[in-house]
């Protein structure tokens, strides 16, 4: 637990252990940030997970009595944000609930509210808490229809909930303690949480620019002060849906080592053509960390054999995160090995050029295994993908 700025505590939690989050694979643990601000009307900035209520309430503990919290702010309802207000605020009998209109909803769909006492905000209202005053702004679908920021007036605080947060457990608190390496984490989450809002991160990054900002203060990771500017910045990079022109990655899946070497040879065409080239195996990286290598892509390949009639399901699975993360701006090609179906690959070419991906060339299905002149012809064929 820490004091941020003079009187505003973070009394959240760290889940160290934590590998997986909905899909995202975490090697880092992950923190679910909560903040207390101490002043006439002690207030709480959303909560934890419900399996670490015990500990949020004993760091609350710390600086107040529970019963003592006259305000909770409910950014967002997700249960890793919202899942210990049950049984925080029923130590709480005097507590207001602030959240939006949508946030009310979802939380009257996962808990029993009747004894809540909910006061909904929208963009622009002010809560007077004493010295502290807090401004709400809605941030719809970044990410979920009920999101909001809090704006804290006097420290220039700005709680930010899931937007420029990291999945990232440390024991340090601030962005300058912890290095450069901290973008690398919000880069990932941004692709695999905030990249389908990009329009809608433009648009609370408006409202963002009017405030005076002295700290982002996320739900998850560490807190930004000294590289503001530059999250910021990238966000605004990241939500144009920009890629690097330069940057390619060959993604594939293989059973018995012939697709496998048709990745090798598309790798290498695109290498030859001054691409800076990534290969994944789907056998080895997470579907999550191929987003995250699929957001500064331009050009996309995918590789997979035939099954049974289908692509593989590792392939399967990342190309269905793929369409729903729907990426923009950019080219595929689609590439792979079969025995007696040789159609298979049409899988992923449809769901990714209905959500918007060009594929300047048909996919190349080779049938058992490539020969020499067979990667040739694959090599030359790659090579027009990017010309
Ligand atoms: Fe960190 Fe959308 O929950």
């Amino acid at each position: 637990m820490t004091e941020i700025a003079k009187n505003i505590f973070t009394v959240g939690v760290k889940d160290w252990t934590l590998r997986e989050f909905h899909g995202y694979s975490t090697p880092y643990g992950t923190t679910y940030n909560s903040y207390l601000i101490m002043d006439d009307v002690i207030t709480l900035i959303d909560g934890v997970k419900a399996p670490f209520t015990a500990e949020l309430i004993e760091n609350i503990r710390h600086y107040a009595l529970p019963e003592k919290i006259g305000a909770v702010v409910c950014n967002h309802v997700e249960m890793d944000h919202s899942g210990a207000l049950p049984e925080i605020l029923s130590l709480m009998p005097n507590a207001v609930v602030y959240c939006p209109e949508a946030g009310k909803k979802a939380l009257q769909s996962h808990y029993d509210i009747t004894n809540w006492n909910i006061k909904t905000v929208k963009t622009g209202d002010t809560l007077n808490i004493g010295k502290h005053s807090l401004t709400f702004v809605q941030a719809q679908m970044v990410h979920w229809p009920d999101s909001m920021m809090t704006y804290e007036a006097k420290e220039k605080i700005l709680f930010s909930n899931d937007a420029f947060g990291q999945h990232v457990a440390s024991d340090v608190v601030y962005d300058d303690e912890y290095g450069d390496c901290i973008f690398r984490h919000a880069k990932k989450y941004y692709a695999n949480i905030v990249e389908p809002y990009g329009l809608q991160v433009k648009k609370v990054l408006g409202e963002a620019k009017k405030l005076d900002i002295a700290m982002i203060a996320p739900s998850h990771g560490l807190i930004w002060r000294s590289m503001i500017p530059q999250i910021v910045q990238k966000y605004d990079f990241w939500a144009s849906y920009n890629f690097n022109p330069k940057k390619a990655l060959v993604v594939y899946d293989t059973m018995w080592g012939s697709t496998e070497k048709m990745a090798k040879t598309v790798a290498r065409a695109w290498s030859e053509k001054g691409l800076q080239v990534t290969l994944r195996s789907l056998k080895t990286a997470h579907i999550s960390d191929v987003a995250d290598d699929c957001a500064e892509a331009r050009f996309i390949a995918f590789g997979s054999p035939a099954l049974n009639g289908r692509i593989l399901p590792e392939m399967g699975a990342l190309i269905t995160y793929l369409s729903g993360l729907g990426f923009k701006k950019k080219i595929g090609f689609c590439f792979g090995s079969y025995g007696w179906k040789a159609n298979v690959l049409r899988d992923i070419q449809d769901a990714l050029s209905n959500v918007g991906w060009l594929f300047p060339e048909e996919y190349v299905s080779q049938q058992y295994r490539p020969s020499e002149q067979d990667l040739k012809e694959l090599f030359a064929t790659a090579c027009n993908v990017v010309r």
